[in-house]
């Protein structure tokens, strides 16, 4: 992508024109598809980030970034109100390095047969973010020219060149993940406790640190401080197959281990619904990420997944990580391979260097649902409490020095020096059509038994129960999956349908449809985790007129094979008001 090696004023003024001639309240999306940049750059690249202005964490930080982008951000407040005195403190520690033990293969719980710990230094650095002085922007890997992929497969392939105990090392960076994930790591003080990054709020936060330095030794392998990974643009249709350059047997970027099934032409499934039809597959994906990203979340934590603190175990993660993003490793990743490598599996997921690409995509997500999505639909998408702030991560950066990094740090992509190209947004309009066949779906539930019949239910087969509404009329309520406690060796899916009459449960792309569970196998004690997640049922209510209604049916439809899932219960609750 040209513009990427453009100087940063012309980055702005040649390719990316501000939103003059858009009305201020067109539909959201259009906003991303012809605002192509917004004064937020400008304001990055202008100025050095300062420490203090956390834009985001101030009470003045209501200030919604959108309105930055309509240049009615003069709001703008400095000051930083990160550290919340007097409140808990309990976030969660940075490991210690030389207490790194032998990593756990979650699927087949063997000790992963080489060492995913990384080489111990005694001196250690609190990491400040470098000043910004020209943006990267990050391109969709569908779309890079000739000239990127060659010095991206450069920069791959110098990585793998750096000797073994470099912690720079292609294999040494693809252990991170290993040892973050698979049990290397106690947390500090707390006995035998894993530390653990996936499936809780520290999802986002962990990943978006580990592309950072990824990225920074990567461009420093090929001396351009500009270069950006790219991301895998599965989130539109242009994007949903596997980016060619990492197909090519010849380059750095190639993987042997994934499944052939899912090469090119083979259109990403976002649903695991196993559909064939390549039209079918766009539309399911569309809808799971207009489900993901806005129709589910209630607040927050219905996104971003359940606090973790010091000495607590994973609860939960949110509804990008259980969705999208676990469909993508499992889809890539080896059903040939005797526990599904690389990308299926966390221990070997850092090994393929699609894996980054990947995540650079899930990386875009939070950026798009903290500064692009209406805010109507999730009021405050901030999460100030200093246990998530103040939590911890160790990295090596660029130069191979050992470095102490904070969440607080990571919230603005802006700040960190990156941003991602700007691409249309299909799935944001992507609201499933009207559906109002009421007189069928009260027949149907006529014949479904109470969920109090059923629960705790192992889900091994497509069940379907009624559950009652907080009252009649209620409109605006969350189904709730109480105590999911899964087997934590297997890859688990769910799909939730409401009054689904057709029962058709690989058409995804009906007002039917609300949401997903899903994992991917992931070290944890006992093999088992437990979670609760939510879900929105008020904009469904209003596609399926049924808000007037007492009860609904709700359809659980696993994607899986075998048992592996029980849940609690299930019931209804209001939408709480403080959100
Ligand atoms: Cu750490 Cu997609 O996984």
């Amino acid at each position: 992508m040209a513009s990427s090696h453009l100087p940063c004023a012309t980055t702005i003024s040649a390719t990316l024109p501000l939103p003059s001639a858009q009305p201020l309240f067109a539909k959201p999306s259009h906003f991303l598809t012809h605002a192509k940049r917004s004064p937020r750059l400008q304001v990055s690249c202008a100025t050095a980030p300062n420490k203090n202005d956390s834009v985001d964490d101030t009470p003045q930080g209501k200030v919604d970034r959108r309105n930055m982008l309509l240049g009615l951000g003069g709001l703008y407040g400095a000051t930083n109100l990160v550290s919340t005195p007097g409140a808990s403190a309990n976030p969660i520690q940075p490991p210690e390095l030389d207490k790194c033990g032998v990593a756990t293969n979650a699927a087949n719980q063997k000790p992963v047969e080489f060492s995913c710990c990384p080489p111990v230094t005694q001196r250690i650095i609190d990491y400040k973010l470098p000043p910004v002085f020209q943006m990267k922007i990050r391109p969709s890997a569908h779309r890079v020219s000739p000239e990127y992929i060659f010095k991206y497969n450069m920069a791959i392939d110098r990585m793998k060149r750096l000797p073994q105990d470099d912690p720079r090392n292609f294999l040494q960076q693809a252990n991170i993940h290993c040892a973050y994930c698979n049990g290397a790591y106690d947390q500090p003080g707390q006995g035998t406790l894993d530390l653990q990054v996936h499936e809780s709020w520290l999802f986002f936060p962990f990943h978006r640190w580990y592309l950072y330095f990824y990225e920074r030794i990567l461009g420093k392998l090929i001396g351009d401080p500009t270069f950006a990974l790219p991301f895998w643009n599965w989130d539109n249709p242009k994007g949903m197959t596997m980016p060619p350059m990492f197909v090519d047997p010849r380059s750095a970027l190639y993987d042997e281990k994934r499944d052939p099934a899912s090469l090119p032409p083979a259109v990403v499934d976002l649903g695991n619904t196993q559909v064939t039809d390549p039209l079918q597959l766009v539309a399911n994906n569309l809808t799971i990420m207009y489900s993901e990203m806005i129709r589910v979340n209630a607040n927050v934590y219905d996104f971003m997944g359940q606090p973790l603190r010091e000495g607590g175990k994973p609860k939960g993660g949110g509804s990008s990580e259980r969705g999208s993003h676990t469909s993508v490793h499992i889809w890539v990743g080896d059903p040939n391979q005797p526990t599904r490598e690389d990308l299926g599996n966390f221990y070997s997921a850092g090994r393929d260097p699609l894996f980054y690409c990947h995540h650079a995509n899930v990386d875009r997500m939070w950026t798009l649902w903290q500064y692009f999505l209406p805010s109507n639909k999730v009021p405050d998408k901030r999460i100030t409490d200093p246990d998530f702030l103040n939590a911890a991560f160790l990295f090596y950066d660029e130069n191979a020095q050992l470095v102490r990094v904070t969440v607080k740090d990571c919230l603005d992509n802006l700040r960190m020096g990156y941003d991602f190209e700007r691409i249309d947004l299909p799935w944001l309009d992507y609201r499933p059509p009207r559906q109002t066949a009421k007189a069928k779906v009260l027949r149907t539930s006529s014949t479904a038994p109470k969920a109090s019949t059923l629960f705790p239910l192992n889900l091994d087969k497509v069940v379907r129960f009624q559950v009652d509404k907080t009252k009649k009329g209620k409109a605006d309520e969350l189904l709730v999956l109480e105590n999911i406690t899964v087997d934590t060796t297997k890859f688990l899916k769910f799909d939730v349908f409401v009054n689904d009459e057709d029962d058709n449960a690989t058409e995804l792309d009906k007002a039917a449809y609300l949401g997903t569970y899903a994992q991917v196998p992931h070290k944890t004690p006992n093999k088992t985790a437990t979670s609760t997640i939510r879900m929105k049922l008020t904009e469904l209510y209003d596609d399926m007129d049924i808000s007037d209604d007492d009860s609904i049916v709700v359809t659980l439809v696993p994607r899986h094979q075998g048992p592996g899932v029980t849940i609690g219960g299930i019931k209804i609750i209001e939408n709480p008001s403080d959100n």
